[in-house]
């Protein structure tokens, strides 16, 4: 099940032109499983109506307003006792000196003064406004009671500048909150490794054989142990998809460069997740130069003066990389379903190539 799911999630919006982009995280969000609460500041709603965000939430939104109405002391208290995480996206200079301040003068800022609940802020401003001094200063400040930071990034800013400013992407900061409310989860200080992709084999300094793994189960299988609190490295073959926010990235083009690399990061490991698709055969000996379509021209193309290419099994391993033989960290005990460290030596391996590894399209 995902971290998401079930979760309250505050989401408050302020009067920043990256505003449209909290309508796409908050969808993100409620597709996830979360329940979100949106409140709007009174600059927030210049630039998007509460209507777009009860429109991909399904829940009421809040504005500034609601904060004198009937039910003004049940929403703010209510909300910062209910709420899993409060998020501020995009966050803008003036809200987050008020954070930094204890002022609460609007519905949001009353709201995250009351909040017992961890605190994320995604700032967004133009031209100079971060680096200003006090800018920084509210932001060490925001920092140092715990709040997470996300960005802001350089880029291309609204009024035409280029600099440090820019709203992380909503994709990024869902990344973000994942860790935040996985990180007293079920593997907080466990270190997991996890393999993905297809493992490419050069032919030559050019070509590649390689098979059609997307890496996706890998990248999902360290998502989710992300979101249970691992540290979690992700060991990947080349993929097009972008690493899950959190996990350390080691690259590893092919068997023998994933092989060096899990049994490196194995060291200190709690547990091992093999999803990588780890080629069985590779060219016996890669040519030196590229081969214009002579030396490796592959052997099923028929009606040519190919020379078959000469193929090395990969070695079977006879004893598991080993994953789990170290101590646990911080004390704890073996993860649920690992082997007794007195058998971890003769356990046996799986029945394909170097890491036995499952791969999928
Ligand atoms: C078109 C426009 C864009 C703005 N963009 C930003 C911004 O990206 N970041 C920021 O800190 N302020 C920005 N401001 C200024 C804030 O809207 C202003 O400081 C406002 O008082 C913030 O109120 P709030 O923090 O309660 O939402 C912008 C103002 C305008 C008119």
């Amino acid at each position: 099940m995902s971290v998401f799911h079930d979760k309250h999630i505050l989401l408050g919006v302020t009067g920043s032109i990256a505003a449209y982009k909290a309508a796409d995280l908050a969808s993100k969000l409620t597709q996830s499983g979360a329940l979100v609460d949106v409140i709007l500041t009174a600059a927030g709603e210049k630039f998007v109506s509460p209507l777009t965000f009860q429109s991909v939430t399904g829940r009421r939104a809040y504005a500034d307003q609601d904060l004198w109405g009937n039910e003004a002391h049940v929403i703010h208290v209510g909300f910062g006792k209910s709420a899993d995480i409060l998020i501020i996206a995009p966050c803008t200079a003036d809200t987050m000196a008020k954070l930094a301040h204890g002022i609460a003068d609007n519905l949001l800022t009353v709201t995250a003064l009351a909040a017992q609940c961890p605190l994320l802020i995604a700032p967004a401003m133009d031209g100079g406004m971060f680096d200003h001094p006090a800018t920084q200063e509210n932001l060490a400040r925001l920092k140092e009671r715990g709040a997470t930071i996300v960005g802001p990034t350089q880029g291309h800013l609204a009024s035409g500048l280029s600099g440090v400013g820019r709203m992380v992407e909503p994709i990024e900061i869902l990344g973000y909150i994942r860790l935040v409310l996985g990180r007293n989860g079920k593997l907080a200080r466990r270190k997991v490794v996890v393999t993905a992709g297809g493992t490419q084999e050069p032919l030559d300094p050019v070509r590649v054989l390689t098979n059609h793994s997307s890496g996706k189960q890998g990248y999902a299988l360290a998502e989710a142990a992300l979101a249970s609190g691992a540290d979690v490295v992700l060991v990947t073959a080349p993929t097009a998809l972008s690493a899950p926010v959190g996990a350390r990235v080691v690259p590893a083009q092919s068997v023998q460069n994933m092989l060096d690399a899990v049994i490196e990061e194995c060291r200190d490991a709690d547990a091992l997740v093999m999803a990588a698709a780890v080629a069985d055969f590779r060219p016996a000996d890669p040519a030196a130069g590229h081969g214009g379509g002579g030396a490796h021209r592959m052997p099923a193309l028929e009606g040519a003066d190919f020379a078959p290419m000469q193929m090395s099994r990969e070695p079977r391993r006879e004893r598991p990389i080993g994953p789990v033989a170290a101590p646990r960290r911080g004390g704890r005990g073996p993860l649920p379903g690992s082997l007794p460290r007195s058998r971890r030596g003769r356990a046996e391996p799986r029945s394909r190539g170097a890491a036995a590894q499952g791969g999928q399209p």
